[in-house]
């Protein structure tokens, strides 16, 4: 299997989540591929991947980060396997702003997935309910190869 995490992360919350997943993965013998979006120079061939880990950070009331946002333009369409994870935290608005970007991009996506949403940096138990989370992505995977192919309406 071939995985790509493709994440944003500025004070390096969402980097540690993503390295944790690419741990577990390659536990499982996946082909990981990590892409720091806005930093890697030479785009991922999107369709090539069995999985795509999509991680981002919650900004400003809620909102996905423009970095994101030109990541999801540049990929074109809805490619059927993004599991979309990310962090957050709930001193800026509570429960309902609480990783929004997540929320957002799983809809967006029609993820068959639940987003995985982290309270700032994933240790001690939160680093359970990564693994426990990659568990059900790989594990309830239906139809995979099915593309949505639809333009991207961009999750603001
Ligand atoms: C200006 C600002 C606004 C934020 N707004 C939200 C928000 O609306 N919802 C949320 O869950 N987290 C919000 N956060 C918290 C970040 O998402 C959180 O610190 C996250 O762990 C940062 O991820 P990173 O370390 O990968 O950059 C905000 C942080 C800042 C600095």
């Amino acid at each position: 299997m071939r995985s790509l995490i493709a994440y944003l992360s500025y004070s390096g919350n969402t980097e540690e989540i993503a390295f944790i997943i690419k741990r577990i993965l390659e536990r499982k013998k996946h082909d990981v591929e990590m892409y720091e979006i806005g930093y890697n120079y030479h785009f991922p061939n999107i369709s090539s991947y069995d999985y795509i880990f999509l991680g981002t950070f919650t900004w400003d009331l809620g909102s996905t980060p423009d970095e994101v946002k030109d990541f999801i333009l540049e990929i074109g369409y809805k490619p059927p396997n993004v599991a979309v994870f990310g962090s957050g935290d709930t001193q800026f608005g509570g429960d309902e702003l609480f990783c929004r970007a997540v929320d957002k991009l799983v809809t967006f996506y029609e993820s068959k997935w639940e987003g995985l949403k982290i309270e700032q940096c994933p240790r001690g138990e939160q680093e359970k309910k990564i693994e426990k989370w990659v568990e059900r992505v790989l594990t309830d995977d239906e139809d995979i190869t099915k593309s949505k192919n639809v333009r991207a309406e961009i999750p603001y």
